[in-house]
């Protein structure tokens, strides 16, 4: 079996919420099936808003903002596997997450084939979520080339942490042994 490179990108603000939870169950799966797994916390890092300012259009994809995007994207670039986790913010994903979809505009194309999972964390229904689905659709739909694999939405788990002990990590933990 090939090892996959895996980005997994955790797009909550919350110290030990339900996506970073069922991310390191994601991870712990992938890396027990072999596969190499980075995992980053958006709101761990330092990086900026994408200033629309077209520097890396003139210069040949890279941006003028010199902060933690630069190895992201290195690694966005070398990855098979990209998981995109976010909690639902007001019917959308969070700030993070858009800000590290934003700034992968330097080198949104000739990224080759990457399979694409989703984890989804809303306080509310299943409604909720799919209503909310368009912004991380509208992202992948701009890849060269994609599959997307599979979709884990956490309902109804308005506080930190509530995933624990769930079938949630169990079929996270599954998704990623079975990339
Ligand atoms: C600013 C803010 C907006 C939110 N908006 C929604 C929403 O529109 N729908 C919903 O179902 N939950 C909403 N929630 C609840 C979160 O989606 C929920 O707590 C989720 O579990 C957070 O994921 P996390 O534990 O990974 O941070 C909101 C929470 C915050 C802080």
């Amino acid at each position: 079996m090939k090892q996959k490179r895996v980005l997994i990108i955790e797009g909550s603000p919350r110290k030990r919420g339900n996506s970073q939870l069922l991310c390191e169950a994601f991870r712990d799966g992938a890396e027990k099936s072999g596969h190499h797994v980075d995992l980053i916390r958006i709101q761990d890092k330092r990086i900026g808003f994408c200033m629309a300012c077209d520097g890396c259009m003139r210069n040949g994809g890279t941006c003028v903002l010199k902060d933690d995007m630069a190895d992201i994207l290195k690694l966005y670039q070398e990855a098979d596997v990209l998981v995109l986790a976010t909690p639902i913010y007001f019917y959308g994903i969070s700030a993070q997450m858009k800000t590290f979809i934003d700034r992968t505009y330097p080198i949104w194309q000739n990224l080759g084939q990457k399979e694409v999972y989703y984890i989804v964390s809303a306080g509310l229904g299943e409604d909720i979520v799919n209503r909310s689905l368009s912004d991380l659709d509208g992202f992948v739909e701009h890849l060269e080339k994609y599959e997307i694999k599979r979709r884990l939405f956490a309902t109804n788990v308005m506080g930190a942490g509530l995933v624990k002990d769930t079938e949630l990590m169990v079929k996270a933990h599954q998704m990623g042994e079975n990339i």
